[in-house]
């Protein structure tokens, strides 16, 4: 393969450590920069930005063209589905995502089995048009949200700090809570193989609130569901990349990426190294996992940390970002500040 081809992002997820690691971050398209709010005020809603191809592209390139990222994400939500499976969502200014709430067996009974994907066409769109502009160094991230996670907001309507609705509803019901999650597998791997065939080099899969469930349930409704769907995946795309994002596994992140396949873990800031360089990096590759309030506070703090991610997890197969999504308030100095010391 001619050299100008190759993506070091790729790469990492096929196996191959670099020795300056590629870096991207995950909500790198948002609120701490400015470009983005200014297209985020004339596109409406928030939806309305998703589903607008052109802006939605926009946005996706902002942060490459500011910070020359390694990789870019395609600009969406992880909401999308269960909106392509006719479920009302609506993103309230300052309060974040409301559903219908999808509490009770009988309302299941009414989950339509299959979602509309053509009412996703503008985010294939999109990542057409960003694939079609982005430089081949660098990769194109498609994705979408693990099924606990996605069923945690169906289920409660809105989001919660212990997602007490969807773990109550998975005690209670659990017949009616395996169909929600087994029609969100089903539609994931629809959504991500189309994702792929419109361009997409590598899919993440976010398992936000991975961490509320104790661990049979973490293996029941976290680590098959996402097994199901990176199989699924492969039966039709065998070489795709598949970055799995299970919030607060912690000790559960070997056999999460013993059972799943998933070619790297996006690693959260509480992690212990050593464990993750003994049982998770011997195995898959790292992504992560700078903690996002260091890169508010900046200064000296940031430059340490970033060197402690680097010590820890640089001599093996590394991706560097954060650990989870980049704050609003983030300073964008800082963020340069940190492609600075990662990169020399
Ligand atoms: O990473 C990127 O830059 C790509 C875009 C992206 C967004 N959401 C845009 C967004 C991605 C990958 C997501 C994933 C997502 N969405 C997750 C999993 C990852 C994570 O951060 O935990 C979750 C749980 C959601 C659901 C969601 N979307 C919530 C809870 C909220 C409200 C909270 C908030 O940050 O405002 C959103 C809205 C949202 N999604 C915004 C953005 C940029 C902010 C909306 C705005 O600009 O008005």
């Amino acid at each position: 393969m001619p050299h100008s081809a190759t993506k070091p992002f790729i790469d990492v997820l096929s196996g191959q450590r670099q020795v300056i690691p590629p870096v991207w971050m995950m909500r790198q398209a948002g609120r701490y920069l400015p470009e983005y709010r200014e297209v985020r005020a004339k596109a409406g809603g928030f939806l309305d930005l998703c589903f607008s191809p052109e802006l939605a592209a926009e946005v996706t390139l902002q942060p490459i063209r500011r910070f020359g990222f390694d990789a870019a994400i395609i600009f969406s939500d992880i909401l999308v589905i269960p909106y392509a499976l006719g479920r009302s969502v609506r993103f309230e200014v300052g309060e974040g995502p409301r559903l219908e709430p999808l509490d009770d067996p009988g309302k299941v009974a009414t989950l339509a089995p299959r979602a509309d994907l053509t009412k996703l066409a503008p985010v294939f769109e999109a990542l057409r048009i960003v694939r079609g502009t982005l430089d081949s160094k660098v990769a194109l991230i498609g994705f979408c949200g693990a099924p606990w996670t996605v069923a945690t907001y169906m289920v409660a309507g809105h989001g919660t700090p212990d997602q007490a609705p969807a773990r109550m509803m998975a005690y209670r019901h659990p017949e009616a809570f395996a169909k929600i999650i087994d029609v969100l597998v089903d539609n994931s791997i629809e959504y991500l193989l189309a994702q792929l065939a419109a361009g997409a080099d590598a899919l993440q899969i976010f398992d936000t609130w991975a961490g509320v469930l104790p661990p049979a349930e973490f293996a029941r409704w976290s680590i098959d569901p996402t097994r199901r769907i990176v199989a699924g995946v492969r039966a039709k795309v065998p070489d795709a990349k598949i970055i799995g994002f299970p919030r607060g596994a912690g000790a559960q992140l070997p056999a999460y990426v013993e059972a799943t396949g998933v070619n790297a873990v996006s690693i959260d800031w509480t992690a212990e190294p050593t464990f993750i360089r003994e049982r998770v990096q011997t195995r898959v590759a790292v992504q992560g996992n700078l903690d996002p309030l260091v890169l508010v506070t900046g200064g000296e703090a940031l430059d340490r940390a970033v060197d402690s991610v680097l010590a820890n997890f640089g001599h093996g197969r590394l991706i560097f970002n954060l650990g989870h999504g980049i704050q609003p308030e983030t300073p964008i100095a800082h963020v340069g500040q940190m492609l600075k010391r990662v990169r020399g």
